[in-house]
C-alpha cells in the first residue's frame, strides 16, 4: 500500500506528531527518574502519567498513519535531563507549542482534507496535552517554592484515558472522558 497524494501532507504531520509524541514519552521517562532522585515524588508521578498519554498519542497517531499507507517510524534522541523545576519547564514549554501551534496547524490542514481519522487523533492529542499544560504548570509554581510537603512531594495517582491521553488528577472526575467519551471507569491509575 503506498500513499495517496492527497494524504501526502496528512501523512508528513501524522509523521511529525507521531514523533514528537514519542521523543516526549522518552523525555518524560528520564525527567520522572531526576524528579524521583530529587524527592520531587509527585512530580515524577506526573512525568509518568504524561509519558503514558504521550505513548497513547504515538499509537493512535501510527494507527492512521498505516491506514494511510504509510510507515510510523522515528528516530528517538536522548533527552537532555537538567533539574526537575528546568525539566518541568521543558515539558510546559513543549506541550505549549503543541497546543498553540503545531495540533491546530495539524488539525486545520486535516479538516481541510476532510480526513475524520486523522482529525480524530490530533484533537483527542491536543486536549490531552492542554491537561499535562495545565498540571506541569501547577507543578512548577510548587517546586519554584519549593513546597515539598504539597503534591508534587509525595508519589500520588494520576488517571489517564486510555483512549485519548486525557489526564486528571482526580479519581472520579467526570463519568465519561470529558474528550473522547471513554467511560471513566476504564482510566488507567498511573502513580
Ligand atoms: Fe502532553
Ligand atoms: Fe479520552
Amino acid at each position: 500500500m503506498s500513499i495517496a497524494v492527497e494524504n501526502s501532507k496528512t501523512v508528513e504531520n501524522l509523521l511529525a506528531a507521531f514523533e514528537g509524541e514519542s521523543n516526549a514519552h522518552a523525555k518524560y521517562t528520564a525527567f520522572a527518574a531526576k524528579a524521583d532522585a530529587e524527592g520531587w515524588r509527585g512530580a515524577a508521578s506526573l512525568f509518568r502519567a504524561a509519558a503514558r498519554a504521550e505513548q497513547i498519542h504515538a499509537a493512535n497517531h501510527a494507527r492512521v498513519i498505516k491506514q494511510l499507507g504509510g510507515e510510523a517510524k522515528c528516530e528517538i534522541h536522548a533527552a537532555e535531563v537538567k533539574n526537575t523545576l528546568d525539566n518541568l519547564k521543558t515539558a510546559l514549554a513543549g506541550e505549549q507549542y503543541e497546543i498553540d501551534t503545531m495540533y491546530p496547524g495539524f488539525l486545520a490542514e486535516a479538516t481541510e482534507r476532510k480526513n475524520n481519522a486523522a482529525i480524530r487523533t490530533f484533537h483527542g492529542a491536543l486536549e490531552a496535552e492542554k491537561t499535562h499544560a495545565r498540571l506541569y504548570g501547577e507543578a512548577i509554581a510548587l517546586v519554584e517554592a519549593r513546597k515539598k510537603n504539597a503534591w508534587v512531594g509525595e508519589a500520588r495517582a494520576f488517571y489517564v484515558c486510555p483512549v485519548c491521553g486525557y489526564t486528571s488528577e482526580t479519581p472520579e472526575e467526570h463519568e465519561r472522558c470529558p474528550v473522547c467519551n471513554c467511560p471513566w471507569d476504564r482510566f488507567e491509575t498511573i502513580k
